[in-house]
């Protein structure tokens, strides 16, 4: 009893004199975490011990059982110090720690109390409170847990129909939802907000608002955090957040903090771009000026390549006969997965090393649906005769044409290909007629025409295509602006 008494005088005193150094108290206080595995140990421990002596053939660990318990209590009620410090650094909401904070503190004294009182009551009262106890330890454990990870952190991996019982939105499965229409897209909304969400909102949220900034909603993002306004419209480099996520990745004020996954060039431009144009929330797309700079990260973000990506990766197909594979190989085709979970292929002539002919391509039928990516650019036997083969490969998204014998008569050949989305037909003879072709591909992301006899205003009229990125060399873009 005055050993008991003595630690819990010794604790308080360790308390007041903590309480002056504000630095120990920070440094203290990260070892919550840490410590806390103890008093949980120890007490489950205690507690299974507990049950089991109830045997009469474990009978005998009876008299240590009551130390446990101490230790268990004394861990506990460090811990719970521990994390008051902590809670006084800061970072997380009042709401988020309330309960978790009462309990803890309620539970370490609940432990003491029930060592205090172990020989005074009759077993059956004191295994109640024990219950009891490991209940309170678990209820509390956990509450900490969310307060850490998030609350979903720890179903979040269930298999999908369970988390569907638990409404846990299982964030593994939730992908970056791709635009539909580029220039209806809210910028905010859609583009930016699920930027924060991924690298942000863990630490700015309502529950742990750390540097007291929220970046889940308008409201917190326009609020700024400790020290003041984090955006300033308009201006991205008076934008502390700007600033924050710009730093080099070495300085300790580099957001997001060292471990977590950075923010890449394209969320950052991205970024910049939104504070540039100056109207935050509820604007799309059309009501601002695409800068050059964000123009090619837009377009990843829309959907397309990845709806046809995932059609196919949806519709499982067997592996393709390896010999017919080998053999190709022997003779210079790279041919490769294009993923590990499908069997789709690219292939790739620029190593082939015996004369190219139409033969070679209709040895390819045999695995034809197969082929997503085909490169045969620069093989000056490729002309309309070889283009009547590849179409059909019905499965192609990439083609490879440059610097071959094409003529537009090819293109109105690949208009048959129905899920073709690049389409590289530099160096090659194609002309103004086959814009009118060009304009038939229904999937089609990304033209390259550079030094073909497509003229200025041929790509005027392309450009109407405002899905397609196209890539036509400086000086007919030149052109092409003096034009307008
Ligand atoms: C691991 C947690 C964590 C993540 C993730 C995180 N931050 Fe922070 N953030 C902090 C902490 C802690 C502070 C307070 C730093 C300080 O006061 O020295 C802070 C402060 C800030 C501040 C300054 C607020 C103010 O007024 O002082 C900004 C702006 C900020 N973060 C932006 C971001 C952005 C943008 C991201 C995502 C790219 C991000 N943070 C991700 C922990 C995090």
């Amino acid at each position: 009893m005055i050993v008991v008494s003595g630690i819990i005088i010794c604790l308080f005193l360790l308390y007041l004199i903590f309480e002056s150094f504000t630095n120990f108290q920070l440094f203290a206080g990260r070892f919550h975490p840490l410590i806390i595995h103890f008093p949980i140990g120890i007490l489950f421990l205690g507690f299974t011990l507990e049950l089991l002596s109830q045997k009469r053939k474990h009978h005998s660990i009876q008299p240590i059982l009551p130390l446990i318990l101490l230790f268990g209590s004394i861990t506990a009620i460090i811990s719970v110090v521990l994390g008051l410090f902590l809670s006084w650094e800061g970072g997380y909401s009042d709401d988020g720690i309330f309960l978790h904070k009462w309990m803890g503190i309620f539970t370490g004294l609940f432990s003491f109390i029930l060592y205090l009182i172990n020989a005074k009551v009759n077993r059956k009262s004191y295994l109640l409170g024990y219950t009891l106890l490991v209940i309170l330890l678990a209820i509390t454990g956990h509450k900490g847990g969310n307060l850490t990870y998030g609350d979903d952190f720890l179903l979040e991996n269930l298999p999908p129909g369970v988390t569907e019982i638990f409404n846990i939105e299982n964030k593994a499965n939730v992908k970056r939802k791709l635009i539909e229409n580029l220039p209806e897209a809210l910028i905010y909304e859609d583009i930016i907000s699920p930027i924060f969400d991924s690298k942000c909102v863990s630490c700015h949220n309502s529950r742990k608002l750390k540097g007291e900034l929220r970046l889940d909603n308008p409201e917190g993002i326009m609020k700024g955090g400790e020290n003041g306004e984090v955006i300033i419209p308009e201006d991205h480099t008076k934008s502390s957040l700007y600033k924050l996520v710009t730093l080099p990745g070495e300085d300790e004020d580099h957001m997001p903090p060292e471990g977590r996954d950075p923010l890449t060039d394209s969320e950052i431009s991205l970024i910049k771009w939104w504070i540039n144009q100056g109207k935050l929330f509820n604007t799309t797309v059309a009501d601002v000026t695409i800068t050059e700079e964000v123009k090619d990260k837009l377009f990843k973000l829309t959907t397309a390549s990845q709806t046809t990506w995932d059609k196919l990766i949806l519709k499982k197909i067997p592996d393709p006969n390896p010999e017919i594979i080998a053999e190709m190989k022997k003779k210079g085709v790279i041919i490769k997965k294009i993923s590990e979970e499908a069997n789709y292929l690219e292939i790739n002539y620029s190593l082939f090393k015996d004369e190219f002919s139409n033969a070679d391509l209709t040895d390819l039928l045999q695995i034809k649906e197969y082929i997503v990516w085909l490169d045969i650019g620069g093989r000056k036997e490729i002309d309309d005769s070889s283009v009547k083969i590849i179409t059909q490969f019905p499965n192609l998204i990439k083609l490879h044409l440059e610097n071959t014998k094409i003529t537009d008569n090819a293109i109105l050949l690949l208009t048959e290909l129905p899920l073709l989305e690049y389409l590289n037909l530099y160096g090659t003879n194609i002309s103004n007629n086959a814009v009118q072709h060009l304009k038939n591909f229904r999937n089609l992301k990304a033209l390259y025409i550079w030094k073909t006899q497509i003229t200025a205003d041929g790509i005027l009229d392309l450009n109407k295509l405002t899905n397609v990125e196209i890539a036509a060399g400086e000086e007919l873009l030149m052109d092409n602006n003096q034009n307008e």
